[in-house]
């Protein structure tokens, strides 16, 4: 069996560490071709050492001033920039890119990956967020294929297991509330970074860990799902599912539901979106039904967590709705975490900037990145505003 070649965009995130644990574990089926990060250097140069991939890239090149020997004694060319993304996500020897970046800045490299018609392991979801129309429009020109990183669509994936769309009632996107699930909104409204950040189930970056305390993170995953399953969003439900066994469900018209369980282990997404169809024989927790005795489920409380909601307005209305969104969320969630603002000005920054923004399509990556642009400005001006 020849070994598939891997590029990594994002190596030194949650996301990445977590494909190269998987990749060291199946060293006759992976090959680490390419490792991409943005600014940590340390890191990158620490898994060169380890995995001697052929193509390093950080996003500055002032980020390899003083560090070019050192990369070069692993073997590797370096590469920089938007550029150096792009090269990466689509170069010829590459057989499997996986899109985990954080944020905005993965649409450009995973459009360059599925223009050029590579296999995609999708983890950063504000690519469908932003340009889902657009990518998928791609992936079916090119014949690209994505298969899905985030445990939930994960699991809606492995449920649909190939059946027609046609067949869905409905699909059930499990959350598991984050750590502010009980709290009152008054409660919320000075919660501190510290508790934002402490997940109950997951480890994972720090924009997502707020996103899932705002529950924006659901919001961003009926979007996803909405564009990766071409479904319409009334058919996209959300559950409240504390103990993120459960990864989501398919419910076909004939009321038979298919779930996907598992321990909340990133691993075994990332490991299938890499294997798929074969499944890996990986050493992760296994599921004990007596020692957890009850899955519980319930439904989302939208008035306490507003951002689920305009996430599904946005899943409903596309275009610069979505791409505004999705802006003035990266900008609120980094100002939160460098304690500009309170965590309750994140949901206000976001609905104040899309009470702002008109109504377009966007189709093209030109437009997406107009309203992209907009959308900052309106929201670090908000920010400046709202400021603690
Ligand atoms: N973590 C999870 O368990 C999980 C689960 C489901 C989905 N996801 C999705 O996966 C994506 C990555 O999440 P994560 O938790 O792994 O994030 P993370 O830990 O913050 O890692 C982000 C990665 O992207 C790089 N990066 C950051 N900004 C960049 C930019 N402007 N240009 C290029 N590269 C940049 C970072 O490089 P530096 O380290 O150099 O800054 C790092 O390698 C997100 O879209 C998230 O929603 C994550």
């Amino acid at each position: 069996m020849s070994r598939k070649n891997i590029v990594i965009l994002g190596s030194t995130g949650s996301i990445g560490q977590n494909t190269l644990q998987v990749i060291e574990a199946f060293p006759e089926r992976f090959n680490v071709l390419g490792l991409a990060a943005a600014k940590n250097t340390e890191l990158l140069l620490e898994q060169a050492r380890k995995f001697r991939p052929k193509y390093c890239c950080l996003m500055f090149e002032e980020s390899f001033r003083g560090y070019e020997a050192q990369f070069k004694e692993t073997g590797c060319e370096l590469l920089w920039g938007k550029e150096g993304y792009k090269t990466l996500a689509s170069m010829n020897e590459a057989d499997i890119v996986v899109s985990s970046m954080v944020g905005a800045a993965g649409l450009i490299p995973t459009i360059s990956a599925v223009e050029a018609g590579k296999t995609v392991a999708l983890a950063n979801k504000e690519s469908l967020v932003i340009g889902g129309e657009l990518v998928m429009s791609i992936a079916k020109r090119t014949g690209a294929q994505i298969f899905p990183v985030d445990s939930e669509h994960s699991a809606v994936f492995q449920c649909l297991n190939g059946e027609d769309k046609a067949k869905i009632h409905n699909i059930i996107l499990t959350a598991s509330g984050g750590p502010f699930w009980d709290r009152s909104l008054e409660e919320m409204e000075n919660a501190r970074v510290e508790d934002a950040l402490n997940h109950p189930n997951w480890s994972m970056g720090a924009k997502i860990t707020v996103d899932s305390a705002t529950m924006m993170n659901k919001g961003l995953e009926v979007i996803e799902a909405r564009w990766l399953f071409d479904v319409d969003v009334e058919k996209i439900k959300v559950l409240i599912h504390r103990q993120s066994i459960v990864h989501s469900m398919v419910e076909f018209k004939d009321g038979a539901i298919m779930a996907q369980l598992g321990s909340p282990d990133m691993r075994i997404p990332i490991a299938y979106a890499l294997s798929w169809p074969e499944r890996l024989a990986l050493e992760v927790k296994r599921v004990s039904f007596t020692d957890i005795a009850r899955l519980t489920f319930e439904q989302p409380d939208f008035e306490r967590f507003p951002l689920l909601r305009l996430g599904y307005e946005a899943a409903k209305r596309g275009g610069s709705y979505s791409v505004a969104l999705n802006a003035a969320n990266e900008l609120a969630v980094e100002a939160y975490l460098a304690r500009r603002i309170r965590f309750g000005a994140i949901q206000k920054v976001v609905s104040g900037v899309l009470e702002k923004i008109e109504q377009r399509d966007c189709k093209s990556l030109d437009e997406i990145l107009y309203w992209d642009s907009l959308a900052r400005l309106y929201a670090e001006d908000m920010i400046g505003r709202t400021e603690s």
